[in-house]
């Protein structure tokens, strides 16, 4: 341990040099005619903010109160409240970049244009304008402002389908008034976005695309063709789609949006290769150093590392303690890191590389988002420690490999399953011995881990349940009872308990927070008895709008740790508990039942997690 911990102060060293390198390269950038993210999301948030759109920031990668996913996919996500009618404190129409992580993508990373981790600009109009207005901003922001050839853009359109037949006729208007030509607009079926969980908002889009291909664009925009890269994606946000599976209209018709920052920084540059960024150049540039290889040599590889690595950097910094584990954002974390280390030996990397690296990308970002900043011990120590034991299965694993080496897709499956051996690995292992392992059992491999996979997915099925769009009955009672919670663990523990994630659904309420011992029995007790009391006093429950710092003198307590907009609301419990919070929430308290709690367990490192019910 000592000595782990020698290296890692060792390894901080160059943290900040790469910090000073970031900030002057930033500095010099200003002088350089190179597009860089920042004046990207410069030009974005003026253009926009000239049309009265207000600026709200990034919302965790973890969604808050949101268990229909692990992560957050899209800026839309944290606005579903207010998008399903619940009025947003900073107005109708808004504006952010948004941390995003998909990983229904991870199979198509390793091409240029795909990522797990990205950064989303979108505008928002809750119940503002709405498609001719959306239409013309996106047009005029990208040829006007960043001056994309408009012979290089094309869109496509809602074609109607079974659920919604009619084909979107006045988007397609709109377009060739803007001087689209019918060539460059297709109508597709499944041109049609969200809701991000099960249910809850979602409409038809209009997507944006741009010609990276050589040469002219073609005349006629086919979407199938690889070289034409979307950008942007203009939704029509007008239906709800409910539990049971049918489109509803929304009361409120919105417009949501999203624009790539990877790929529209990528075509302002003239790259066809969102790699070839300022984003991910310092990354690449570093894994060329240690392998000894160059980009153009084996770029699938490099840019998986770099995706992946990239990922794990900013769910580690999101201030929530996920640390690799075996299941939900832990998992996927722990997925992320290994499957870049298993393309790192692919390159030839023998030496730990992560954690120096992810300091590299946190440094690069930091500038950015700041939490990757303050979180860089965990982020670092983390990579180092999932590197070291993965290295260690790896080498395992081989060994088992050379005594016993796959003759058969079920041996080749156990090794990928004990092990982590994925088939690619599997392949090259085989062929730089000369053992037979043709397509057969390729096949027979594949069938397995087909298998595998439906397991898991119905396991996760469990998982798109209720959400933020849910306003079931359940959820907002438990929403409320959050609130009771986290004022009685202050009462109970200390001031120094804080929130650092909450998850509920229609059965129970999940939630996290700072302390660094198991709570007694008696603590525990001490705790339900108070939240009860403050169920039996029928507690009024109510909320103020006002500013962070009004909320903060008022003593109201949040996640002071995430920005807030400029407006928020705080929800009071009568007068036990103040607490800034979005909602939904029930109007008395008296209405929540029994609360108990059913378990007290460690979430991570300094973090306690809590599981109670409402009977
Ligand atoms: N929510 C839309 C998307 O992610 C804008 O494409």
């Amino acid at each position: 341990m000592v000595y782990f911990y020698k290296i890692l102060t060792f390894l901080a060293k160059f943290t900040k040099i790469y910090r000073n390198l970031a900030k002057i390269i930033s500095i010099f950038m200003i002088f350089s005619n190179k597009w860089t993210a920042k004046k990207l999301k410069n030009k974005f948030f003026q253009y926009f903010q000239g049309k009265e759109h207000h600026l709200i920031s990034s919302a965790s990668l973890i969604p808050e109160n949101d268990p229909t996913v692990l992560f957050t996919t899209a800026g839309m996500h944290p606005l579903v409240p207010y998008l399903i009618g619940e009025k947003h404190p900073e107005g109708q129409c808004l504006i952010s970049v948004q941390k995003c992580l998909r990983t229904g993508d991870i199979d198509e990373v390793g091409d240029a244009t795909h990522h797990t981790f990205f950064e989303m600009l979108g505008n928002w109009s809750l119940g503002d304008y709405f498609k001719k207005e959306a239409i013309e901003y996106s047009w005029d922001f990208l040829t006007k402002i960043l001056k994309l050839e408009k012979d290089k853009l094309a869109v496509s359109i809602f074609a109607g389908n079974k659920d919604v037949p009619a084909y979107d006729e006045e988007s397609e208007k709109i377009w060739l008034s803007l001087g689209v030509s019918k060539e460059r607009i297709e109508k597709i079926k499944d041109n049609w976005w969200g809701p991000a969980g099960q249910s809850g908002p979602c409409g038809p889009d209009t997507e944006i695309f741009y010609w990276t291909g050589p040469g002219k664009a073609p005349k006629k925009f086919e979407e199938t063709d690889k070289h034409w890269v979307e950008i942007w994606n203009n939704v029509i946000m007008e239906f709800d789609k409910t539990a049971d599976g049918k489109y509803q209209p929304l009361k409120q018709k919105n417009i949501d949006t999203g624009m790539g920052l990877e790929r529209t920084l990528a075509v302002l540059n003239g790259y066809d290769d969102n790699y070839k960024t300022e984003l991910f150049q310092p990354i690449i540039k570093q894994l060329e150093n240690i392998s000894g290889k160059k980009y153009e040599e084996d770029k699938k590889s490099f840019r998986i590392i770099a995706d992946h690595i990239r990922s794990a950097v900013f769910i580690l910094g999101d201030s929530h303690g996920i640390a690799p584990s075996n299941k939900d954002q832990g998992y996927v974390l722990r997925r992320l890191i290994r499957r870049a280390i298993r393309f790192a030996r692919l390159l030839g990397i023998k030496e730990y590389f992560m954690a120096s690296l992810g300091n590299l990308i946190a440094s690069w970002y930091a500038l950015a988002y700041p939490e990757l900043e303050r979180n860089e011990k965990f982020i670092f120590s983390e990579l180092a420690k999932e590197e070291e034991k993965f290295s260690k299965t790896l080498d395992k694993g081989l060994k088992v490999f050379d005594k016993n080496p796959p003759k058969s897709g079920k041996d080749a499956f156990m090794l990928y399953s004990t092990y982590g051996f994925p088939i690619e690995m599997i392949e090259e292992e085989v062929k730089s011995r000369n053992l037979n392992f043709g397509n057969k059992e390729k096949q027979e491999f594949l069938e397995y881990t087909v298998q595998h996979a439906n397991l898991s997915t119905t396991a996760s099925a469990g998982m798109f349940k209720g959400g933020l769009a849910d306003d079931g009955v359940m959820a907002t009672k438990y929403h409320t009872a959050t609130h009771l919670l986290h004022q009685a663990l202050r009462d109970v523990l200390g001031q120094h308990v804080e929130q650092r994630g909450s998850n509920i659904n229609e059965e129970r309420l999940r939630f996290d927070f700072v302390h660094p011992d198991p709570m007694t029995n008696e603590q525990i007790k001490k705790v339900e008895d108070i939240v009860n009391q403050q169920i039996v006093a029928q507690l009024p429950v109510s909320y103020q709008e006002m500013s962070v710092e009004e909320a903060k003198k008022q003593g109201a307590i949040g996640l002071f740790e995430q920005k807030y907009g400029e407006k928020v609301k705080v929800y009071k419990m009568g007068n036990y508990s103040q607490e800034i919070c979005g909602g939904p929430h029930v109007k008395n308290t008296s209405e929540l039942g029994h609360f108990s709690i059913k378990k007290e367990q460690s979430s991570s490192a300094g973090i306690r997690r809590i599981k109670a019910v409402l009977e």
